[in-house]
């Protein structure tokens, strides 16, 4: 995708010039997960696969949406959520729309062609780059003067209240605030950020793609989030001050063992044991120590496989098949599939790599599709 592609299916679709063109890109996360939603701490990054929307005013009351990807249109006045499943997509952009209407920016009639190059269902959050890409473009042409913290705010709104997917800030957030060859250390509970570099003179990141994208994840992500409130309250009877899985520790979690159902037992010790993992990666960053930032990648993914139980066979499989190669390796995102992260040294040869897509293409009948990353800044306006 460039600006002369994202301009011409525009132009070609509406009859007009675009007035803004952004490009919002999807997120890569280093470790720390599930932990947003329990106002914890995480480890994200921008990638350089993005979504770009190309907007305009139309002077009607009418929105109309072109999702280059599935050659789909969508015109509507109302801002309401869709069912049907050729125009779910559309519920992202209105979703945008809805919620910023909430912070008073009325837009009138817009027209929004959306292109891109983020994998879709590959847990690479291509919705929040799509949500965000709006925002900023709306922002932009209203001079609404919203922060990028506000956006990534209201973009979170939008998957919530619009979408329905009870996802925390991660994604927004990496998409917005990204920097090229940084990490984002994100607090999710006053979202207090910064950035480390990335060492990408020795070390570099690789996607592999279990190509698993699991119909129930939705549903088992909002469940999940359940079990974690139900944690939390029965942890306040004894430690009023916890307010959410972020104000836990792993040993508060151990001693009300018994107070706790054994799952959701599991998930709070999880996230406690998840949020110190980021701190902890987040000094062996610092430090220079990449063995150790590995080593809590595959820990991080132990803990998703046995205790909070979002793992799939294959993930597991290119995990464990990525141990004595990688430094570290890890499902990443929201789980059930998708795609795991590996921090490899660079002088790891392709060929080692593509050893462990052989096997996996043995074991499961699946091409393993690689996807090197490169750490990228976050939405911008060309
Ligand atoms: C999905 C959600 C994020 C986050 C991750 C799990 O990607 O959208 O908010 O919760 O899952 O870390």
């Amino acid at each position: 995708m460039n600006r002369q592609v994202i301009s011409g299916i525009f132009e070609s679709r509406f009859d007009q010039n675009p007035e803004v063109i952004v490009v919002a890109p999807g997120r890569i996360n280093i470790i720390g997960e599930h932990t947003d939603y329990n106002n914890g701490f995480v480890l994200p990054a921008a990638i350089e696969q993005a979504v770009w929307v190309a907007v305009s005013r139309n002077n009607g009351n009418e929105h109309h949406f072109y999702a280059a990807e599935y050659n789909s249109d969508f015109k509507t006045d109302k801002l309401l959520p869709v069912t049907d499943a050729d125009h779910r997509w559309a519920n992202y952009p209105m979703g945008a729309l809805s919620e910023l209407l909430v912070e008073g920016c009325e837009t009138g009639g817009l027209n929004i062609a959306i292109g891109g190059n983020v994998p879709l269902g590959a847990g690479l959050s291509s919705s929040a780059a799509l949500i965000s890409a709006v925002i900023v473009a709306v922002d932009d042409l209203f001079r609404a003067g919203l922060s990028r913290p506000d956006m990534a705010r209201i973009a979170q709104r939008a998957e919530n209240n619009f979408v329905g997917m009870q996802c925390g800030i991660m994604d927004m957030f990496a998409s917005l605030m990204g920097k090229q060859n940084h990490v984002l250390r994100l607090d999710c509970r006053n979202l207090e950020y910064s950035y480390s570099p990335f060492p990408d003179n020795e070390y570099r990141l690789l996607l592999l793609d279990s190509g698993v994208k699991h119909q129930l994840v939705d549903s088992e992500y909002n469940t999940r989030r359940k079990e974690c409130e139900a944690g939390v309250q029965i942890l306040r009877k004894s430690h009023p001050e916890v307010n959410s899985l972020r104000d836990a520790t792993p040993e508060m979690v151990l001693e009300h063992a018994g107070k706790m159902s054994d799952k959701v037992f599991r998930r709070c010790l999880f996230v406690t044991e998840e949020n110190n993992r980021v701190n902890a990666v987040c000094d062996a960053l610092e430090s220079g120590n990449m063995n150790l930032v590995g080593e809590l990648m595959y820990q991080s993914h132990a803990g998703l496989r046995n205790l909070y139980e979002v793992c799939v066979e294959e993930t597991n499989f290119l995990t464990d098949s990525m141990r004595g190669l990688a430094c570290g390796a890890r499902q990443m995102g929201g789980g059930f599939g998708g795609c795991t992260i590996n921090l490899l040294k660079k002088s790891v040869p392709d060929k080692a790599v593509e050893r462990v897509a052989a096997a996996y293409f043995e074991r499961f009948g699946t091409k393993l599709r690689t996807l090197p990353v490169k750490i990228s800044d976050g939405a911008h306006i060309l």
